[in-house]
């Protein structure tokens, strides 16, 4: 079944992606990943999405939606996506709709990470990402996976909206943009609020319940 982690900035969601796509064979569809592959193109898209992205802004939904269509028509992907920061707003909302209906899938499930502002901040200050396999760490939360990690560590680096500032004003967009299309999602019954502020296991181990295993 398809799949939504949902949740702020910094809530969790591309850690536990990361386990879910290990342990049982799923595939990540991050728009922020795809988002920071496609700004690694000198391109003006590429330049127009890395100023949208430092500045902690939403890219436009069309070029993200355009993404998320290349995605979903892979038939690799069918049944086994996990959403990871998509749909951010009520149109990303409408448009996933359409889109899956167009290629006959749906969601299973929506898992909300559920983590206040505070926590937020501390991890997402934190936070070190592996530029080779995507891989996010924490210098506060697991800093002996860091030196342990097989990508080696001159790979980790911080990320350019990783910062006090942006934070901030992502965390407000969030509030504003985002959260109000949980209504949408919680009133079906396939969903599921989580505490995300529990240990990150803690946190796998309920998503792995919801995925029966
Ligand atoms: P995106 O990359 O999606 O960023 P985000 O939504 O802000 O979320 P993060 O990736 O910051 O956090 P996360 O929930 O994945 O947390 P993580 O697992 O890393 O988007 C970036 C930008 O791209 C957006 O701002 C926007 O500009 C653009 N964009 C993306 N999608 C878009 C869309 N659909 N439309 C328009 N624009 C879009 O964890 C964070 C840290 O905490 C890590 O260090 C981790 O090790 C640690 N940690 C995780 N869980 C725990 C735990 N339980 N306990 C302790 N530490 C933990
Ligand atoms: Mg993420």
């Amino acid at each position: 079944m398809n799949i939504i982690l949902f949740g702020p900035p910094g809530a969790g969601k591309g850690t536990q992606a990361q386990f879910i796509v290990k342990k049982h064979n799923y595939f990540q569809l991050s728009t922020g990943n795809l988002l920071r592959d496609e700004a690694k193109f000198n391109t003006p898209l590429g330049s127009q999405i890395e100023n949208l992205i430092s500045n902690g802004e939403f890219v436009k939904d069309e070029i993200v939606n355009t993404l998320m269509r290349k995605c979903l028509n892979n038939l690799k992907f069918r049944d086994r996506i996990i959403f990871d920061g998509y749909p951010r707003n009520i149109e990303q909302a409408k448009n996933l709709e359409v889109i899956l209906a167009e290629f006959k899938q749906d969601i299973g499930h929506t898992i909300f990470l559920n983590v206040s502002k505070k926590t937020i901040e501390k991890r997402i200050m934190g936070r070190v990402t592996c530029e080779k396999c995507n891989m996010t760490f924490n210098e506060y939360f697991n800093k002996d996976q860091i030196d342990l990690h097989p990508c080696g560590i001159k790979h980790l680096k911080k990320r350019k909206d990783d910062n006090l500032d942006v934070v901030i004003a992502r965390y407000d967009i969030y509030m504003k943009s985002t959260k109000p299309i949980l209504d949408y999602y919680s009133k079906k019954t396939n969903f599921t609020e989580i505490d995300g502020s529990l240990e990150i296991e803690q946190i796998t181990s309920k998503i792995n319940d919801i995925l029966k295993v």
